[in-house]
């Protein structure tokens, strides 16, 4: 809930694609959406990442209108939309299971938003072949959703919002039902398409990989709330809080403090990027003996085990991996130190 306290942000200005101000929801006896607030630039695409249960789909279907806010504001291009129904607003959903209409063909679903706009049918016919032809689907024109693949009905939903040409574009989960390889290509095509046409986008997921890849800013979601919102190579430098640095990338973490090179005696939480971590056969200064425990391939770099005096600790190498049981040195270029759950500046990780 708001408190009196706590500074709101300026009034919204047109260069805005979106703005959640004091966004709250309870849902049966619990606050789902605690104050929040959030501001997208036209034409940024944000990400909405965060664990299960966080409220990202409700933050979403809230700015889509189909859940009214306890309170707070929602702008979208200047304009306060907070009390408008979905089909007033100048937003288009994505839904994550794409909900398409099965007995319809293809042609016929991207067409379905226009007909209840009753837009004369020339003019349909002429914006959903252009849609089918953005998204490479003018050959399953006459074909229904259970015929084409997974890849495929996705694209069809979002033909279907973008055929309204939206100001703002929402999307729940898109990618989650695509095998791996899919889902980068068809991510890859939705962050071509929305960069071509500048459309200020919203995308919920819980992959940080997808995250990373495709998004202007993140925002990092944890029990109703924003932890974070940054660029990628911020968030990944520079994770304000343990949680983000802990949800986003892997990380070694110990209780204690670090000196620079080692893990001292401390209250802090120290937290060690495994690419932060090098193992030489030669001694380096600061490096401490160490030993590989295991090797854990990860496909395109290796995952080592390394026992050193003071901890196990995870390194990240590429090219080919010593055996385990190879003696060797240790060092950590890098760490993050956080207090009462926060970054503590001064030791921000830097790439090493
Ligand atoms: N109608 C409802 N009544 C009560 N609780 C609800 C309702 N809808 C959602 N919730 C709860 O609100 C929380 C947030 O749900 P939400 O669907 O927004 O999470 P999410 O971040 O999208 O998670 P996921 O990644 O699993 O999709 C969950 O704990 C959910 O159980
Ligand atoms: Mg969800």
């Amino acid at each position: 809930m708001s408190s009196p306290h706590h500074a709101r942000p300026p009034e919204t200005s047109s260069d805005d694609g979106l703005r959640l101000s004091g966004l709250s929801k309870t849902l049966g006896a619990r606050t789902i959406i605690d104050d929040l607030d959030l501001t997208v630039h036209r034409g940024e695409l944000v990400s909405l990442l965060g664990p299960s249960g966080c409220g990202k789909t409700t933050t979403l279907r809230m700015i889509a209108g189909f859940l009214p806010p306890d309170a707070g504001r929602i702008t979208m291009a200047g304009r306060d939309v907070t009390h408008l129904g979905p089909d007033k607003r100048p937003s288009a959903m994505v839904f994550q299971n794409y909900a398409l209409w099965p007995h319809m063909t293809v042609a016929k679903n991207v067409a379905y938003p226009l007909r209840l706009r009753r837009l004369p049918r020339a003019q349909i016919a002429e914006s959903v072949d252009r849609m089918l032809e953005l998204v490479n689907l003018m050959h399953h024109r006459d074909s229904r959703p259970p015929r084409i693949s997974g890849g495929e009905q996705q694209r069809v939903a979002l033909a279907r919002a973008l055929v309204q040409e939206p100001d703002v574009l929402l999307l729940d989960e898109p990618l989650s039902n695509l095998d791996a390889k899919l889902r980068v290509k068809v991510r890859e095509d939705i962050r071509e398409l929305q960069q071509r046409l500048g459309i200020t986008t919203v995308i919920v997921t819980h992959d940080q990989e997808e995250a990373l890849s495709i998004s202007d800013r993140i925002a990092v979601m944890n029990a109703g709330r924003i932890e974070q919102f940054s660029s990628p190579a911020e968030l990944y430098a520079r994770p304000a809080t343990e949680f983000v640095a802990t949800f986003l990338g892997a990380l070694n973490r110990f209780e204690g403090g670090f000196d620079g090179t080692r893990i001292v005696a401390g209250t802090d939480v120290v937290g060690i990027r495994p690419e932060s971590v090098s193992f030489t056969s030669e001694p380096r200064p600061g490096a401490l003996r160490a030993s590989v425990e295991r090797v854990v391939p990860h496909g395109h770099f290796n995952e080592l085990r390394l026992r050193r005096e003071d901890a196990t600790l995870a390194a990240y190498v590429s090219g080919t991996p010593p055996l385990p049981g190879t003696e060797g040195f240790a060092s950590v270029d890098a760490a993050l130190l956080y207090r009462d759950g926060l970054l503590v500046p001064s030791t921000e990780a830097v790439s090493a």
